[in-house]
Protein backbone atom coordinates (compact mmCIF):
# COMPACT_ATOMS: atom_id res chain seq x y z
CA UNK A 1 0.00 0.00 0.00
CA UNK A 2 2.94 2.23 1.08
CA UNK A 3 4.37 1.35 -3.04
CA UNK A 4 0.97 2.80 -4.02
CA UNK A 5 0.67 5.41 -2.32
CA UNK A 6 3.74 6.32 -3.31
CA UNK A 7 2.88 6.22 -6.45
CA UNK A 8 -0.42 7.60 -6.42
CA UNK A 9 0.56 11.40 -7.41
CA UNK A 10 1.98 9.65 -10.44
CA UNK A 11 -1.07 8.05 -11.81
CA UNK A 12 -3.04 11.48 -10.88
CA UNK A 13 -0.67 12.93 -13.27
CA UNK A 14 -1.27 10.23 -15.56
CA UNK A 15 -5.00 10.31 -15.44
CA UNK A 16 -5.33 14.31 -16.02
CA UNK A 17 -3.16 14.12 -18.44
CA UNK A 18 -5.10 11.33 -20.56
CA UNK A 19 -7.97 13.25 -19.70
CA UNK A 20 -6.52 16.60 -20.69
CA UNK A 21 -5.68 15.14 -23.86
CA UNK A 22 -8.86 13.69 -24.65
CA UNK A 23 -10.67 16.72 -23.94
CA UNK A 24 -7.85 18.98 -26.17
CA UNK A 25 -8.31 16.07 -28.61
CA UNK A 26 -9.77 17.61 -32.09
CA UNK A 27 -13.46 17.30 -32.46
CA UNK A 28 -14.02 13.95 -34.56
CA UNK A 29 -16.76 15.59 -36.36
CA UNK A 30 -16.67 18.79 -37.90
CA UNK A 31 -19.53 18.26 -40.30
CA UNK A 32 -21.79 20.44 -42.42
CA UNK A 33 -24.52 19.99 -39.74
CA UNK A 34 -22.41 20.42 -36.76
CA UNK A 35 -21.02 23.56 -37.80
CA UNK A 36 -23.87 27.10 -37.64
CA UNK A 37 -22.58 30.33 -38.63
CA UNK A 38 -24.41 33.50 -38.15
CA UNK A 39 -26.74 35.11 -40.71
CA UNK A 40 -26.55 31.32 -42.19
CA UNK A 41 -23.37 33.13 -44.40
CA UNK A 42 -22.73 29.61 -46.30
CA UNK A 43 -25.57 28.84 -48.09
CA UNK A 44 -23.84 25.25 -49.48
CA UNK A 45 -21.53 23.09 -47.82
CA UNK A 46 -19.40 19.96 -48.54
CA UNK A 47 -18.60 17.56 -46.63
CA UNK A 48 -14.74 16.35 -47.24
CA UNK A 49 -14.45 13.04 -48.07
CA UNK A 50 -10.71 13.04 -45.77
CA UNK A 51 -8.96 14.75 -42.75
CA UNK A 52 -12.42 15.27 -41.16
CA UNK A 53 -12.97 18.45 -42.73
CA UNK A 54 -15.62 20.75 -43.99
CA UNK A 55 -16.07 23.18 -46.31
CA UNK A 56 -18.89 25.82 -46.07
CA UNK A 57 -18.74 28.23 -48.97
CA UNK A 58 -21.12 30.24 -51.20
CA UNK A 59 -20.76 31.75 -54.74
CA UNK A 60 -22.17 35.15 -55.59
CA UNK A 61 -22.05 35.02 -59.79
CA UNK A 62 -22.65 38.60 -59.27
CA UNK A 63 -19.07 39.47 -58.26
CA UNK A 64 -17.36 36.43 -59.07
CA UNK A 65 -16.48 35.69 -55.62
CA UNK A 66 -16.47 32.28 -53.64
CA UNK A 67 -16.62 32.92 -49.76
CA UNK A 68 -15.89 30.15 -48.07
CA UNK A 69 -15.24 28.53 -44.10
CA UNK A 70 -13.10 25.62 -44.61
CA UNK A 71 -12.94 24.07 -40.94
CA UNK A 72 -10.32 21.32 -39.98
CA UNK A 73 -8.43 19.59 -36.59
CA UNK A 74 -4.73 20.03 -37.36
CA UNK A 75 -2.89 16.89 -36.24
CA UNK A 76 -1.17 19.10 -32.87
CA UNK A 77 -2.55 22.59 -32.17
CA UNK A 78 0.58 24.22 -32.88
CA UNK A 79 0.07 22.71 -36.42
CA UNK A 80 -1.54 24.06 -39.73
CA UNK A 81 -4.57 23.71 -41.96
CA UNK A 82 -4.78 24.87 -45.79
CA UNK A 83 -7.08 25.20 -48.31
CA UNK A 84 -6.26 25.71 -52.00
CA UNK A 85 -7.37 26.46 -55.54
CA UNK A 86 -5.80 24.66 -58.32
CA UNK A 87 -6.91 26.77 -60.99
CA UNK A 88 -4.63 24.18 -63.68
CA UNK A 89 -5.03 20.88 -62.73
CA UNK A 90 -6.06 18.72 -60.09
CA UNK A 91 -3.82 17.92 -56.83
CA UNK A 92 -1.15 19.86 -54.77
CA UNK A 93 1.11 21.51 -57.55
CA UNK A 94 -0.22 24.06 -59.00
CA UNK A 95 -2.44 25.15 -56.34
CA UNK A 96 -2.64 28.50 -54.84
CA UNK A 97 -2.99 28.20 -51.10
CA UNK A 98 -3.83 29.88 -47.85
CA UNK A 99 -2.26 28.48 -44.56
CA UNK A 100 -3.82 28.91 -41.70
CA UNK A 101 -1.20 28.73 -38.50
CA UNK A 102 -0.69 30.42 -34.88
CA UNK A 103 1.98 33.08 -35.41
CA UNK A 104 5.07 34.27 -33.46
CA UNK A 105 2.53 35.79 -30.90
CA UNK A 106 0.39 33.09 -30.73
CA UNK A 107 -2.80 35.07 -33.46
CA UNK A 108 -4.23 32.70 -35.74
CA UNK A 109 -2.78 33.76 -39.16
CA UNK A 110 -4.01 33.66 -42.91
CA UNK A 111 -0.78 33.11 -45.41
CA UNK A 112 -0.55 33.12 -49.22
CA UNK A 113 0.88 30.17 -50.81
CA UNK A 114 1.84 29.48 -54.73
CA UNK A 115 2.38 25.86 -54.50
CA UNK A 116 3.70 25.97 -58.40
CA UNK A 117 5.37 22.09 -57.94
CA UNK A 118 6.34 20.01 -55.19
CA UNK A 119 9.13 21.53 -54.77
CA UNK A 120 8.27 25.24 -55.12
CA UNK A 121 6.28 26.97 -52.86
CA UNK A 122 6.62 30.72 -52.16
CA UNK A 123 4.27 32.54 -49.28
CA UNK A 124 3.42 35.49 -51.20
CA UNK A 125 1.02 36.65 -54.27
CA UNK A 126 -1.36 33.77 -55.88
CA UNK A 127 -3.21 34.17 -58.73
CA UNK A 128 -6.47 34.55 -57.12
CA UNK A 129 -7.05 38.17 -55.60
CA UNK A 130 -8.08 37.31 -52.13
CA UNK A 131 -10.08 40.30 -50.31
CA UNK A 132 -10.50 39.20 -47.20
CA UNK A 133 -9.12 36.60 -44.73
CA UNK A 134 -8.87 35.84 -41.23
CA UNK A 135 -8.61 32.32 -38.81
CA UNK A 136 -9.79 30.92 -35.86
CA UNK A 137 -8.69 28.40 -33.60
CA UNK A 138 -11.13 26.47 -31.34
CA UNK A 139 -12.04 23.67 -29.61
CA UNK A 140 -9.07 21.61 -31.64
CA UNK A 141 -10.28 22.87 -34.86
CA UNK A 142 -9.08 25.79 -37.48
CA UNK A 143 -11.25 27.55 -39.48
CA UNK A 144 -10.10 29.74 -42.66
CA UNK A 145 -12.59 32.14 -43.92
CA UNK A 146 -12.08 33.73 -46.64
CA UNK A 147 -13.06 35.29 -50.06
CA UNK A 148 -11.28 35.09 -53.19
CA UNK A 149 -12.24 36.58 -56.85
CA UNK A 150 -12.41 34.26 -59.59
CA UNK A 151 -12.45 34.65 -63.24
CA UNK A 152 -16.16 35.02 -64.61
CA UNK A 153 -15.89 32.47 -66.67
CA UNK A 154 -14.93 29.85 -64.03
CA UNK A 155 -18.07 27.45 -63.69
CA UNK A 156 -16.10 25.00 -61.19
CA UNK A 157 -13.34 24.67 -59.04
CA UNK A 158 -10.53 22.05 -58.23
CA UNK A 159 -9.64 22.38 -54.63
CA UNK A 160 -7.39 20.77 -52.53
CA UNK A 161 -7.25 20.86 -48.69
CA UNK A 162 -4.29 19.54 -46.24
CA UNK A 163 -3.74 19.33 -42.61
CA UNK A 164 -0.17 19.55 -40.77
CA UNK A 165 1.11 19.09 -37.58
CA UNK A 166 4.01 21.42 -37.51
CA UNK A 167 5.31 25.24 -38.09
CA UNK A 168 8.82 25.95 -37.53
CA UNK A 169 10.08 29.48 -37.53
CA UNK A 170 6.55 30.81 -38.97
CA UNK A 171 6.47 28.47 -41.71
CA UNK A 172 4.32 25.08 -42.02
CA UNK A 173 5.96 22.43 -42.77
CA UNK A 174 5.67 18.70 -44.41
CA UNK A 175 2.34 17.20 -43.82
CA UNK A 176 1.84 13.57 -43.61
CA UNK A 177 1.92 10.85 -47.15
CA UNK A 178 -1.09 8.94 -45.44
CA UNK A 179 -4.26 8.06 -47.68
CA UNK A 180 -6.46 10.63 -46.25
CA UNK A 181 -3.99 13.50 -46.96
CA UNK A 182 -3.32 12.48 -50.62
CA UNK A 183 -6.76 11.73 -51.27
CA UNK A 184 -7.62 15.57 -49.99
CA UNK A 185 -8.80 16.45 -53.72
CA UNK A 186 -12.07 17.76 -54.72
CA UNK A 187 -14.25 19.83 -57.28
CA UNK A 188 -16.82 22.41 -56.59
CA UNK A 189 -19.57 23.14 -59.30
CA UNK A 190 -20.30 26.76 -58.72
CA UNK A 191 -23.02 27.37 -61.43
CA UNK A 192 -25.30 24.72 -59.46
CA UNK A 193 -25.47 26.99 -56.97
CA UNK A 194 -25.64 30.28 -58.42
CA UNK A 195 -29.41 29.56 -59.48
CA UNK A 196 -30.37 29.95 -55.92
CA UNK A 197 -27.83 33.01 -55.23
CA UNK A 198 -28.81 35.16 -57.87
CA UNK A 199 -31.62 36.87 -56.02
CA UNK A 200 -29.16 37.37 -53.01
CA UNK A 201 -28.41 40.33 -51.69
CA UNK A 202 -25.49 39.86 -50.48
CA UNK A 203 -23.52 41.77 -52.81
CA UNK A 204 -19.63 41.73 -51.85
CA UNK A 205 -18.45 39.82 -49.17
CA UNK A 206 -20.33 37.88 -46.66
CA UNK A 207 -17.48 37.82 -44.20
CA UNK A 208 -19.28 40.38 -41.49
CA UNK A 209 -16.44 39.77 -38.96
CA UNK A 210 -15.96 42.38 -35.79
CA UNK A 211 -12.47 40.84 -35.60
CA UNK A 212 -10.19 42.49 -37.48
CA UNK A 213 -7.66 40.26 -38.75
CA UNK A 214 -3.86 41.00 -38.69
CA UNK A 215 -3.26 42.12 -41.77
CA UNK A 216 -1.02 39.52 -44.04
CA UNK A 217 2.75 40.11 -43.61
CA UNK A 218 4.20 41.79 -46.40
CA UNK A 219 6.92 39.48 -47.10
CA UNK A 220 10.09 40.68 -48.63
CA UNK A 221 12.35 39.30 -52.03
CA UNK A 222 14.89 37.78 -50.01
CA UNK A 223 12.13 36.33 -47.29
CA UNK A 224 10.35 34.56 -50.40
CA UNK A 225 13.83 33.38 -51.49
CA UNK A 226 14.70 31.53 -47.87
CA UNK A 227 11.09 30.16 -48.19
CA UNK A 228 11.96 28.43 -51.32
CA UNK A 229 15.18 27.51 -50.26
CA UNK A 230 13.16 26.18 -46.98
CA UNK A 231 10.66 24.31 -48.83
CA UNK A 232 13.28 22.95 -51.11
CA UNK A 233 15.64 21.26 -48.05
CA UNK A 234 12.06 19.81 -46.76
CA UNK A 235 11.22 18.33 -50.05
CA UNK A 236 14.76 17.30 -50.61
CA UNK A 237 14.60 15.47 -46.96
CA UNK A 238 11.21 13.69 -47.88
CA UNK A 239 12.58 12.34 -50.93
CA UNK A 240 15.68 11.09 -49.52
CA UNK A 241 13.89 9.72 -46.93
C1 LIG B 1 3.64 31.09 -59.08
O1 LIG B 1 4.87 30.46 -59.36
C2 LIG B 1 5.07 30.16 -60.73
C3 LIG B 1 6.39 29.42 -60.88
O2 LIG B 1 7.42 30.10 -60.25
C4 LIG B 1 5.06 31.46 -61.55
O3 LIG B 1 5.18 31.15 -62.91
C5 LIG B 1 3.76 32.18 -61.29
O4 LIG B 1 3.76 33.41 -61.96
C6 LIG B 1 3.55 32.41 -59.82
N1 LIG B 1 2.25 33.02 -59.61
C7 LIG B 1 2.12 34.18 -59.00
C8 LIG B 1 0.71 34.69 -58.88
O5 LIG B 1 3.04 34.83 -58.57
C1 LIG C 1 -26.06 25.26 -53.05
O1 LIG C 1 -27.17 25.56 -52.23
C2 LIG C 1 -28.36 25.77 -52.93
C3 LIG C 1 -29.42 26.21 -51.93
O2 LIG C 1 -29.51 25.31 -50.88
C4 LIG C 1 -28.74 24.51 -53.70
O3 LIG C 1 -29.91 24.71 -54.43
C5 LIG C 1 -27.62 24.16 -54.66
O4 LIG C 1 -27.90 22.97 -55.33
C6 LIG C 1 -26.33 24.01 -53.88
N1 LIG C 1 -25.25 23.80 -54.83
C7 LIG C 1 -24.38 22.81 -54.69
C8 LIG C 1 -23.34 22.74 -55.73
O5 LIG C 1 -24.43 22.03 -53.77
C1 LIG D 1 -29.86 36.11 -62.69
O1 LIG D 1 -30.38 37.40 -62.79
C2 LIG D 1 -29.99 38.08 -63.96
C3 LIG D 1 -30.58 39.46 -63.92
O2 LIG D 1 -30.12 40.17 -62.82
C4 LIG D 1 -30.48 37.29 -65.19
O3 LIG D 1 -30.04 37.92 -66.37
C5 LIG D 1 -29.92 35.89 -65.12
O4 LIG D 1 -30.43 35.15 -66.20
C6 LIG D 1 -30.28 35.23 -63.84
N1 LIG D 1 -29.66 33.94 -63.76
C7 LIG D 1 -30.28 32.87 -63.35
C8 LIG D 1 -29.51 31.63 -63.35
O5 LIG D 1 -31.45 32.87 -62.99
C1 LIG E 1 -35.76 36.51 -58.01
O1 LIG E 1 -36.59 35.43 -57.66
C2 LIG E 1 -37.95 35.57 -58.09
C3 LIG E 1 -38.70 34.35 -57.62
O2 LIG E 1 -38.42 34.10 -56.28
C4 LIG E 1 -38.01 35.72 -59.60
O3 LIG E 1 -39.34 35.94 -60.00
C5 LIG E 1 -37.15 36.88 -60.04
O4 LIG E 1 -37.14 36.95 -61.43
C6 LIG E 1 -35.74 36.70 -59.49
N1 LIG E 1 -34.92 37.84 -59.86
C7 LIG E 1 -33.83 37.73 -60.58
C8 LIG E 1 -33.06 38.98 -60.80
O5 LIG E 1 -33.44 36.66 -61.02
C1 LIG F 1 0.34 39.38 -33.20
O1 LIG F 1 1.19 39.92 -34.19
C2 LIG F 1 0.50 40.51 -35.27
C3 LIG F 1 1.52 40.99 -36.27
O2 LIG F 1 2.39 39.97 -36.59
C4 LIG F 1 -0.39 41.64 -34.78
O3 LIG F 1 -1.12 42.18 -35.86
C5 LIG F 1 -1.35 41.12 -33.73
O4 LIG F 1 -2.11 42.18 -33.20
C6 LIG F 1 -0.58 40.44 -32.62
N1 LIG F 1 -1.52 39.84 -31.70
C7 LIG F 1 -1.40 39.92 -30.38
C8 LIG F 1 -2.42 39.23 -29.58
O5 LIG F 1 -0.46 40.51 -29.84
Amino acid sequence: MAFLHRQSPFCVFVIALTFLVLLTSPASSLDCSSQKFANNLYANCTDLPTLKSSLHWIYISKTSSLSIAFIAPPPKPDGWIAWAINPTQTGMAGSQALIAFKDANGSMTVKKYNISSYSSIVEGEISFEVPESRAEYSGGSMKIFATVKLPETMTEVNHVWQVGGLVTEGRPTKHEFQPANLKAVGKLHLKLAEKEQNNSTTAGSPIVSPISSPSPSTSSASCNTKMYVYFMLIIGALISN
